[in-house]
Formats: C-alpha cells, sequence, structure tokens
C-alpha cells in the first residue's frame, strides 16, 4: 500500500510541479464500477493523494474509460487511473499490486489469476463460435476448450442421377448420407432418380440429408393415345367409338398385350410403325388399352 502511494505520487508529481496547481478538483477516472477492485483501492487513496497534493480528488467511475482516456487526459485536471503495466501508453499509469479488477478488455500482459475469480484462461464474455485465437499459452489447463469451433468435415455429394433409386441410396448411405424419397412425375422411366438435391459434387455436411426425385414413370392414358394417334381412323373398337375399317376390327383380336405392342412399335402391311412416334410408355399404355378393352 505504501509503494502504490508513492507511486501515486512520484507519477503526478511532475505535473503538479506547476504553480498553484491544482486549481481546481482534479478527477481521477477509474474505468471500473464503483465497488470494484481498483475503486476500492483509489478510494482509499484519494484522501491520502489529497494530504500529499492539496485540493480535492474527485473518483469518477466511467466504464469503456480505457478507450476515451485520451479525452480526459488532456484537460490537467483529469486522469484515468489503470491496472496496466507501466511501460504502457497511459499515463499515470499505476502498478496495480492487489488483485487483477475485472477488466472489460483484458490485456494479455495481465493474466495473473485473482483470488475472487475462476482460473478460466480464455478472456472471451461468451462461448464465441470462432476460432479465436486465445493469448493464453498451448498447454492450457483448462478441459475446458471443446472442438466445436472446429471447421465442419464436409462430404462430397455423389451424382445419383439416372441411378434407380435402390442404387442410390445405398451409394448415398455408405457415404453417410440420410435419404429422402420424392415421387415426381417425370418422362424419366419409373423408379429412376431424376434430381438430386444438394446436386452432385456438391459440399454437404455428413450425415445431412439428401433429397432424391424419383420418377413415377409416365402416366400414360391408353385411350388418350389412341385417340391421338389416330387408330380409330382405320380400325373399329367399340371402347372408343372408333368405327375405321382399314384394319381388322380390334373387338375381335385376339392377339396378347405383347404382341399388340409389337404390332403398333413395329407396324405391318398397310399399317404404320409408331416406334419412332410414340414413346415405350406410350405404346404398353395403348396395346393395355385395346387388350383390356375389346368386347370379344
Ligand atoms: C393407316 C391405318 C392404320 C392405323 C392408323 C393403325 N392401324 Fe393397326 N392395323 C392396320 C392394318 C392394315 C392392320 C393389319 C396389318 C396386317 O394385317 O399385317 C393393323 C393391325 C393392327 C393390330 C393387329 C390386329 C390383329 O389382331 O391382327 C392391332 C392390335 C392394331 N393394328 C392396333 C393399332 C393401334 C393401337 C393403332 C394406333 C396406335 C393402329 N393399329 C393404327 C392399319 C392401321
Amino acid at each position: 500500500m505504501r509503494k502504490l502511494a508513492a507511486a501515486l505520487a512520484v507519477s503526478l508529481a511532475p505535473v503538479f510541479a506547476f504553480a498553484a496547481y491544482p486549481d481546481r478538483p482534479i478527477k481521477l477516472i477509474v474505468p471500473w464500477a464503483a465497488g470494484g477492485d481498483t475503486d476500492v483501492i483509489y478510494r482509499t487513496f484519494a484522501p491520502l493523494m489529497q494530504k500529499h497534493l492539496g485540493g480535492t480528488i474527485v473518483i469518477a467511475n466511467v466504464g469503456g474509460a480505457s478507450a476515451s482516456a485520451d479525452v480526459h487526459l488532456r484537460d490537467g485536471q483529469s486522469f484515468r487511473v489503470s491496472a496496466e503495466q507501466p511501460g504502457q501508453d497511459a499515463p499515470p499509469a499505476c502498478t496495480n499490486v492487489g488483485p487483477a479488477p475485472p477488466a472489460p478488455t483484458p490485456t494479455p500482459a495481465a493474466p495473473t489469476p485473482t483470488p475472487t475469480q475462476s482460473p478460466v484462461p480464455s478472456p472471451s464474455p461468451g462461448p464465441s463460435p470462432s476460432p479465436a485465437p486465445t493469448p493464453s499459452p498451448a498447454p492450457s489447463p483448462s478441459p475446458a476448450p471443446s472442438p466445436s469451433p472446429q471447421p465442419q468435415p464436409t462430404e462430397l455429394v455423389p451424382d445419383v442421377v439416372g441411378q434407380t433409386f435402390e442404387a442410390a441410396k445405398a451409394r448415398l448411405q455408405s457415404r453417410g448420407f440420410a435419404v429422402n424419397r420424392r415421387d415426381v412425375e417425370s418422362e424419366g422411366a419409373a423408379g429412376i432418380v431424376v434430381v438430386q438435391d444438394p446436386g452432385a459434387n456438391e459440399i454437404a455436411a455428413p450425415g445431412s440429408t439428401v433429397t432424391l426425385s424419383v420418377s413415377k414413370g409416365m402416366t400414360v392414358d391408353g385411350a388418350t393415345v389412341y385417340t391421338s394417334t389416330g387408330c380409330g381412323s382405320c380400325h373399329t373398337f367399340s371402347a372408343a367409338g372408333s368405327t375405321g375399317t382399314v384394319g381388322p376390327n380390334l373387338d375381335t383380336s385376339t392377339k396378347t398385350t405383347p404382341a399388340v405392342e409389337a404390332q403398333v412399335r413395329n407396324g405391318s402391311g398397310a399399317m404404320p410403325a409408331y416406334a419412332d412416334e410414340l414413346s415405350d410408355e406410350e405404346i404398353a399404355a395403348v396395346a393395355a388399352y385395346v387388350v383390356q378393352n375389346r368386347t370379344g
């Protein structure tokens, strides 16, 4: 305590060497809350300083004064006290021989463990998500630094478009992804993955979900194909109300479904081939329509 008083007196002495100084109350700015360690110390010494220096000393607790210290220091009447080490740019700094105050901006120079605070080395006020470059040396005794701020491991999503859903699912699961299935209208064959999200070679977290859009297969209406293709212009078929006579009456046809498909795909005689004009699904649909609706 005596040492601190001496330090204060010494560091303030040059300022007070002017005649008739101080002519106004001197303000000691304590950049910590009233009642804090530093505040208590300076309130203890204020009367002593008054006795030595004359005049009146007022203590002002100014939060965050560290940042704005210069403003206060320019008037020659206000002095910021601090717990900083001598040599720092903070006149008139006094070496704080007591416990370190709960500094709002902890300096890396004062990591002294205080009896009132837990010996957590990290000065960060919260669970900051950033991998903060803590000033603490590597061999930290704290068990706390969790691996959470480490960068998330990532995985490339394989390309599964065009595969069957089962194959795509197996491939994704082998890479650790979860799979979500969406059945969609598509011209692709039924059961085939037509869209994946995230897309091929995108980066995703392991264990995340990849949504696969799976084709329901084209839902083709055979009656519509029959009418729109013009089968009725050559064929009589009661279900369609057609009365064409170029080709055989389809109500009395006895061909199997595969045979009808072949007839439509390849044609024969006066009947054109429809392999180019109609899709496989459309050929299958119109064949099934004919076979199922013929009256015999
Ligand atoms: C231009 C006239 C024409 C059109 C259009 C046509 N066909 Fe034919 N179709 C024929 C003729 C002619 C035959 C007989 C061919 C033969 O004898 O080799 C035939 C045969 C068939 C047969 C075989 C019948 C049997 O039992 O022997 C089926 C089934 C058939 N057509 C279905 C269709 C369907 C379905 C369509 C529409 C996608 C269609 N046809 C369009 C003329 C046509």
